[in-house]
């Protein structure tokens, strides 16, 4: 079975713990399209109300587009649920998230989430976390300072650019370093360093964050909790 059918899989899977009235958040990627997708059929099917927060511009207008009624995250005091893909993660639920470069609107909609549920392929899942490059979005000004200090800490930053060889620019006009570290020994005392570096807006390591972990396998959706 190839991967996109074990996230078809996981995300067909993750719409289930969604209920009526709840207000849902919606990651970002390759997985989170299956979700929405899904999510819409049950909306469309069950009469649902719910209400979506998106984390980025696609999978909102996607959402949208399905008829998924949508607010942003300002508008609503709470998050009852977020649903939301990973690049890593570990048997102790923590993970590496910003292969898409959202994820910075990812964590602040997840920290305002009550629950958070990962829907991964077994690809993603590690025993320890770092051998996906972990994502910094760091503001323009300074960046080249930002970039020489962590050179100089030895985790070796790459300026992420796209296939024309542009920087990668988010949603909030930043830039995004990927740091190649191979394996992350300290998660927390890495997240705690780089929360202290002026200049970076926020990092991909989503530590203590998730509740639930749905796997597509080529046995069906396997949950973790
Ligand atoms: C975007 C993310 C994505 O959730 C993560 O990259 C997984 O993506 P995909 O489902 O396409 O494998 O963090 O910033």
């Amino acid at each position: 079975m190839d991967i996109a059918e074990q996230k078809r899989i996981a995300a067909e899977k993750s719409v289930d713990f969604v209920k009526d009235g709840m207000i849902v958040g919606l990651g970002t990627g390759s997985t989170v399209l299956f979700m929405v997708n899904a999510l819409a059929k049950r909306v469309k099917q069950e009469h649902l109300h719910i209400t979506g927060v998106a984390t980025s511009k696609r999978t909102h207008k996607q959402a949208e587009s399905l008829g998924i009624p949508m607010k942003s995250i300002d508008e609503v005091d709470h998050v009852d649920l977020t649903i939301d893909g990973a690049d890593e993660v570990d048997k102790n639920f923590q993970g590496i998230k910003g292969g898409g470069a959202a994820h910075a609107f990812e964590k602040i909609v997840a920290t305002s989430s009550t629950r958070n549920i990962w829907i991964v392929d077994e690809s993603k899942l590690v025993d320890r976390i770092g051998r996906f490059p972990l994502p910094l979005e760091v503001i323009p000004y300074g960046s080249k300072k930002v970039f020489n200090r962590l050179q100089h800490e030895g985790l070796n930053p790459k300026f992420r650019k796209d296939d024309d060889g542009n920087d990668i620019i988010t949603h909030s006009g930043n830039y995004v370093i990927d740091l190649h570290l191979g394996v992350i020994d300290h998660p927390h005392l890495l997240a705690n360093w780089l929360s202290e570096q002026v200049g970076i807006l926020e990092h991909g390591l989503f530590l203590d964050t998730v509740n639930t972990i749905v796997v597509g396998t080529p046995n069906g959706p396997k949950i973790l909790e």
